[in-house]
């Protein structure tokens, strides 16, 4: 049984929201919530534990565990594909060094069980686009993408010399309304709720035909959840399956606000994002998934933009959205 969970990078996108459905299971207090960013204190100090974490320092990410009694981690402290291709050596650092810092302190502390996610961005332009296989060719093309295949790999390396429990899913693209992505190529499908409520158009920095596989949160949540509590001998892949949603592109999404907002207006300027969106794939099979620990998504892109709509629309009633 895990009865104690650390959370890095909890101030992110996934994290803040991740946090709280932890905290609805296991208890506020025994889910302590980390981030090298201040900011984070703010969105999840409320309810429960925070504490300030660098996972480049591995000394303190041993030292977390053993104050607290860990046994279980989400390891979510990352950088982000579009802020990779601008800090390339700051991703590999922080994802490849990270990772290993947090597998290297769970392995020496007893900690039970890691759900580290990977990324669609895992695959690259020779991998089939539409459909892709669980198990295909990795050979992304973004700083990002590799650093993603390095920590599979690693958490494979770790489960089969040390006997650890690593587990990780290839998120598509999230689209949430709690936190603001922390700097993705998939960061459109946020912003694009945002500024149809507030300012009635949106300028897209990818073309309107670029089609991605995407998930709304409360998928995303479900399924993080369900593959960390999955029966292991049932699992044949372990730190990287396929998972998928739906598949839109941005003109999708403008359809889809537009039956609820028929004024929204979309323009396009595609920009350095667009080269990463095109490596990537159209869709994903996630039949593994499906199989192996009975992932089901619920919401498909109309339910979801009923739901961002309302959610963004009454915040921005009350005053709490301002700039964004
Ligand atoms: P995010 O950028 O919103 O949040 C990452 C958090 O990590 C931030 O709060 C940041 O302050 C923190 N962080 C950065 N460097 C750190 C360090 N050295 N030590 C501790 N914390 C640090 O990211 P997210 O969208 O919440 O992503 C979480 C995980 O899911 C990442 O591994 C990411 O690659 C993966 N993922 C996300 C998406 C998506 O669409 N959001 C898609 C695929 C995979
Ligand atoms: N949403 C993420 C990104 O765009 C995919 O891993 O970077």
């Amino acid at each position: 049984m895990i009865s104690r969970i650390l959370v890095t990078g909890a101030g992110g996108q996934i994290g803040s929201e991740l946090t709280c459905a932890l905290r609805a299971i296991y208890g506020n207090d025994n889910v302590i919530a980390t981030d090298l960013s201040e900011n984070a204190r703010a969105k999840i100090a409320a309810d429960g534990p925070f504490e300030l974490l660098d996972v480049m320092q591995k000394n303190n990410v041993e030292a977390m565990i053993k104050k607290h009694g860990i046994d279980g981690i989400f390891h979510l402290a990352a950088i982000l594909s579009a802020v990779g291709e601008q800090k390339p050596n700051l991703a590999w650092n922080i994802n490849i060094q990270g990772a290993m810092n947090v597998f290297d302190a769970a392995r020496d502390n007893g900690v039970k069980r890691i759900f580290a996610p990977s990324s669609m961005a895992v695959f690259g332009p020779t991998t089939p686009f539409d459909n892709t296989p669980q198990d295909t060719i990795l050979q992304p093309t973004t700083i990002y993408g590799m650093t993603k295949v390095i920590d599979e790999l690693i958490g494979k390396y770790y489960i089969q010399r040390y006997g650890m429990d690593i587990r990780g899913v290839r998120y598509p693209g999230i689209i949430s309304n709690a936190t603001l992505p922390g700097g993705g190529t998939t960061d459109y499908a946020v912003q694009i709720y945002y500024d149809a409520v507030k300012y009635g158009k949106y300028e897209c920095f990818l073309k309107e035909d670029t089609m991605l596989p995407m998930m709304y949160m409360p998928d995303c949540l479900k399924g993080t959840l369900d593959l960390f509590h999955a029966k292991r001998e049932r699992l044949i892949h372990n730190t990287d399956f396929n998972l998928a949603a739906f598949s839109v592109t941005p003109k999708d999404i403008y359809m889809s606000i537009k039956k609820y907002m028929p004024d929204f207006e979309i323009t396009y300027k595609p920009d350095f994002r667009q080269a990463i969106a095109d490596s990537w794939p159209n869709s994903i099979d996630d039949s593994s998934a499906r199989a192996e620990w009975d992932w089901k998504p619920s919401f498909d892109l109309d339910a979801m933009t009923l739901d961002m709509l309302k959610v963004i629309g009454e915040r921005y009633k009350r005053g709490l959205i301002v700039n964004c």
